[in-house]
Formats: structure tokens, C-alpha cells, sequence
């Protein structure tokens, strides 16, 4: 049975992506800070989970290493903690700025680096990133900052790893329907009917619609995908 680390895996995408890979018998080991959340999750998808925030390279050190005594190997890892903080660029707080830097980015880093001695040769990992990689979205600087961060990141994990055949790909989302998206725009922040209206082929994604994806990027059928960026985003990014 192949092992996959899923960061982020006790809501929305993650939990998306933990589900379907569980389905496909993977052995799925969510990490998330939210412990009642990743127990929750985990219960209810069959899967294990350990809480640790990627933020914090130690916790995640033990905790890929407490997943790889459990479990053998990690196959997979697919990093999908993330956070943002919407707001005037010129008012944003050091402290905002730094929190989305340090989770959406710096966190994907050190989880990657986590992983690293536990992947096997030919091992996969799937980023999270987001198509605020290749927009100028107002009031998202950091998250913006941070998710092309991830794109280039992964492009240079790609070549860097490939040593060792370990693939390093990312998928980025467009506007998809989970907690944190709800969570903006209970605040204002968006406006669901007209995100939905943005995408070519119409509507919001379903966090189904990512974790094909992530599907997909694990699978023999990517074995020759590296580097790569796939946006889940109904053609949003492209258009006009
Ligand atoms: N929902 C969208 O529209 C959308 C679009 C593009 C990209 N994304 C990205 O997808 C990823 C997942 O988003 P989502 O919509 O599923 O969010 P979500 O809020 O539903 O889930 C995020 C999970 O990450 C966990 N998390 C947050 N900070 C953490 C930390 N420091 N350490 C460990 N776990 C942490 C949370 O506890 C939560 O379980 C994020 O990276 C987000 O930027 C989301």
C-alpha cells in the first residue's frame, strides 16, 4: 500500500484530496494544526492524522517521521495548508504580512523538506498553489507573493530532486467552494455569484476538481511530469 502525507488535509482541498486518494487505497496520513479538525477528518475518511504546524520545521520533522514509522515510506506528500489576509496593500500589518509568508510558503518548504528523507526513489510531491501565482489580485499582495513563491519553488525542487526521479509538481486552483472561501466571503472579502461568473467554463470548482488533478500528477501517467503548474481554474486565468 502506497503512503501519502496530505498538510492542510483536515478541511476543504486537503480533506478533498485525503479522501480520494483513501478511496484508491492509499494509506493517507493527514498533518494539520487543527488536531480536532485532522481527528475529525480522520475518523470519518478512514485515514491517520498527526497535528503539527508547518510553520514549525521541528513539529513537522517528527511528525513525517512518526508517519514513516508507522506507515514505511512516504510515496506522496501534497501540501494544501494555507491561510490568507485580505487588505490594502499599503495598510497591511508586518505581522499579516508575514503569517501568509510563512504558512502558504515557507510552511510548503519545510514540509517538502520534511518529507524529503522519507520519499523513496520515484517518490511524488504535489504543491498547493493558486492562481493568485499569475494575477495581480488587489488587496492579496502576500497571497499573491506567497503562491508564486510555490510555483517557483516547485519548479526548482523538480530539478533538484530529479536525481533521484522524485517528480514535484503543483496544481493551482482557481476560486473553489470550501471552508475558506466561504470563511471570505462571510467577510466581505468576496462575492461568490461573482467569482462564479468569472471562469470560461462557468461556476466554482468542487474540491473534486483538484484533487483529480493531484490525482493525476501522482499517477504513472504523469511519470514523465516535472516542474509542471496545472491550473484547476475553468480557463479563469487565461481569459480576457
Ligand atoms: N479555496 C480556494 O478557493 C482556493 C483557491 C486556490 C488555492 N487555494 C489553496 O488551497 C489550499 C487549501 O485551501 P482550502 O480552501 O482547502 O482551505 P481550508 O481553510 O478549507 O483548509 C486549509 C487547511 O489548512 C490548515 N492549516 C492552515 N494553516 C496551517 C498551518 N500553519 N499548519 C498546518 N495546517 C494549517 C487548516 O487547519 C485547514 O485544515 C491553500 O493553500 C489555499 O491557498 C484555495
Amino acid at each position: 500500500m502506497s503512503t501519502a502525507v496530505v498538510t492542510g488535509g483536515a478541511n476543504g482541498i486537503g480533506r478533498g484530496v485525503a479522501g480520494r486518494l483513501a478511496a484508491q487505497g492509499w494509506q493517507v496520513v493527514i498533518v494539520d494544526r487543527d488536531a480536532a479538525a485532522a481527528r475529525a477528518t480522520a475518523s470519518a475518511l478512514g485515514v491517520d492524522h498527526t497535528p503539527a504546524d508547518v510553520t514549525d520545521p521541528d513539529a513537522l520533522g517528527a511528525a513525517f517521521a512518526g508517519a514513516a514509522a508507522r506507515h514505511g515510506p512516504i510515496d506522496a506528500l501534497v501540501t494544501s495548508a494555507g491561510i490568507t489576509r485580505v487588505g490594502a496593500s499599503a495598510d497591511q500589518s508586518p505581522a499579516d504580512w508575514r503569517a501568509v509568508l510563512d504558512v502558504d510558503l515557507s510552511g510548503t518548504f519545510y514540509a517538502c523538506q520534511a518529507a524529503y528523507p522519507h520519499l523513496p526513489d520515484g517518490g511524488a510531491v504535489v504543491t498547493v498553489a493558486s492562481i493568485a501565482a499569475f494575477r495581480g489580485l488587489a488587496r492579496r499582495a502576500a497571497y499573491c507573493a506567497a503562491k508564486a513563491g510555490v510555483v517557483a519553488l516547485t519548479r526548482c525542487l523538480a530539478v533538484e530532486w530529479a536525481g533521484r526521479g522524485i517528480r514535484v509538481n503543483a496544481v493551482a486552483p482557481g476560486w473553489v467552494d470550501t471552508p475558506f472561501l466561504r470563511a471570505a466571503a462571510d467577510r466581505g472579502d468576496v462575492d461568490l455569484d461573482e467569482l462564479a461568473g468569472r471562469p470560461p467554463l462557468g461556476g466554482l470548482a468542487g474540491v473534486e476538481d483538484v484533487s483529480g488533478v493531484v490525482e493525476f500528477l501522482l499517477s504513472a501517467g504523469a511519470r514523465f511530469v516535472t516542474g509542471q503548474t496545472v491550473c484547476a481554474d475553468g480557463g479563469w486565468v487565461w481569459a480576457g
